[in-house]
């Protein structure tokens, strides 16, 4: 069975229009894979202020990983695939994606580095896909569009092996019959992704 890592980032839950695209992959995904979703609308984690990076530091030069604070970044290291569903906010990502992959940022766990500060990717994930939904006219590639460069370094760093994008945009000032029309589009592409795994 193989590990589908569902991060799902769509903060404003039910009635969210990514969270649409999230479904429509799911419900498309093949047998053979098995689902562990982080909520990320009310998981429990918190960025390092003082307090806590001077105690993360401590555990980990007592080499003690095995302490809770890094369960959600061994939760990364061993999926095969990390399904990322997130709204695209003051031009990049929402601070809770950010504040995510700040805790799950481990050297040991997803990434190593030796004293040369040469860096290696611990993450076993063949790939990493986002799904998002964009409220002005922001294409892919748009040079507004920070979302999608940060996340593909993030996967350099982790050994994350591709990164693949379905998106929609232009669901705030589109007409809301060509918005609706976009985002089925979306939904359309991110179930023939899923079948394609
Ligand atoms: C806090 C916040 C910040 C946003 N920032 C941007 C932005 O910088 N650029 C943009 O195009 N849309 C922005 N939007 C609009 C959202 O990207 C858009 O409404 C999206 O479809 C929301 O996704 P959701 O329905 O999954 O929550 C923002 C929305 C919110 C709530």
């Amino acid at each position: 069975m193989k590990k589908l890592l569902f991060v799902d980032c769509c903060i404003r839950g039910e009635v969210s229009r990514t969270k649409q695209l999230a479904d429509a992959f799911l419900s498309a995904l093949p047998g053979g894979y098995a689902t562990e979703r982080v909520d990320l609308g009310t998981a429990d984690i918190f960025p390092l202020d003082r307090a806590r990076y001077f105690a993360r530091e401590k555990l980990l030069d007592e080499g003690k990983l095995g302490d809770p604070l890094f369960g959600y970044a061994k939760q990364l290291a061993a999926a095969d695939i990390v399904l990322v569903a997130a709204p695209f906010w003051d031009m990049g990502i929402p601070a809770r994606l950010k504040t995510y992959l700040e805790n799950v940022s481990i050297a040991g766990i997803t990434f190593s580095c030796d004293a040369e500060g040469n860096y290696e990717g611990l993450c076993r994930a063949e790939r990493m896909i986002l799904l998002t939904t964009r409220g002005m006219e922001i294409p892919d590639g748009s040079e507004m569009e920070q979302a999608t460069p940060y996340l593909k370094a993030i996967c350099k760093f982790f050994g994350i092996g591709g990164f693949e994008t379905v998106s929609a945009w232009g669901m705030d000032t589109q007409p809301p019959a060509e918005a609706e029309k976009r985002l089925l589009l979306a939904a359309k592409n991110a179930r023939e992704l899923a079948m394609s795994l």
